[in-house]
């Protein structure tokens, strides 16, 4: 099968053909992945939380994901490769952003994600002017998890909705290819998806009417401890291999069985 490009994943969204990630963070799991028919596998710096212990992902640095992107690389041939900039890499300057970017791209990277409304328009435009396509992240931001008092829903009243609808066409001006959208009531969600004309919308805890989903690998195979979000399934529950899970997610995902009433808001 022919490598999944930013091409492919733009012709999946005109088709209306969801796009499938999931995280992965090393070789042996990105081969798994692919083989098992997920589109892009995101680097995730949630690896602060799954593979380091830490309470949030403010501690992951540069370097942290340029290894694990060259890790993930390795064994990705066809799967697209998208790498999150970790907190304090890139919202102070464009140019900060642009330095950072390369980085990972250096390290295998095919698109960076970076958390953020309107206010990251500027930095996105710069990015993808100069070659590296962005994917953006907004809802529940994980790294603002100070500023936001807790990992909760966004966008419940009128005008969190309306500022989060504004986000989205201000990021998909400013040319991001794909936007996360975490915990966002499954409405507001698909408002958004409807209202967009290049940009595909990926959700986590946003309904099953985005163009794509996303979750995280440790969630999916019910090995990270601890009380488990509502977006997350385990889907290791009822399959015999871990390749049976991975693979019942990218069909539930492809035939809008996943995400279910009971994973959203
Ligand atoms: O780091 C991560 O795994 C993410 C996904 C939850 C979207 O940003
Ligand atoms: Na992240």
């Amino acid at each position: 099968t022919k490598p999944v490009t930013l091409f492919e994943l733009g012709k999946m969204r005109a088709e209306g053909r969801k796009i499938v990630m999931l995280t992965g963070y090393d070789a042996s799991f990105a081969a798994l992945l692919e083989r098992c028919g997920v589109d892009v596998i995101l680097v995730g710096d949630s690896l602060g939380n799954v593979l380091q212990g830490q309470k949030t992902t403010l501690p992951v640095t540069l370097e942290q994901m340029a290894y694990h992107t060259e890790c993930v690389s390795r064994g990705a041939n066809r799967t697209f490769v998208v790498t999150d900039m970790p907190f304090g890499s890139y919202a102070e300057s464009p140019e900060q952003a642009m330095r950072n970017a390369v980085r990972l791209m250096a390290a295998g990277a095919q698109m960076v994600k970076l958390e953020g409304g309107a206010f990251m328009a500027e930095t996105v435009r710069f990015l993808v002017e100069r070659g590296v396509p962005v994917c953006a992240h907004i809802g529940l931001t994980p790294q603002s998890v100070h500023q936001l008092g807790g990992y909760r829903v966004q966008g419940k009243s009128d005008a969190g909705a309306a500022v989060l609808k504004a986000d989205a066409l201000a990021l998909e001006q400013a040319g991001a290819a794909l936007v996360v959208m975490e915990m966002v009531p499954s409405q507001l969600a698909a408002d958004i998806t409807n209202s967009l004309n290049t940009m595909a919308t990926i959700g986590i805890g946003a309904g099953v009417d985005c163009h794509g989903q996303v979750l995280v690998l440790h969630d999916l195979i019910g090995v990270f401890p601890g009380k488990r979000p509502r977006f997350a399934k385990n889907f290791m529950e009822g399959a015999s291999s871990i390749d049976e899970a991975v693979t019942r997610y990218v069909t539930d995902v492809r035939e809008s069985r996943f995400p279910g009433p009971e994973h959203s808001y």
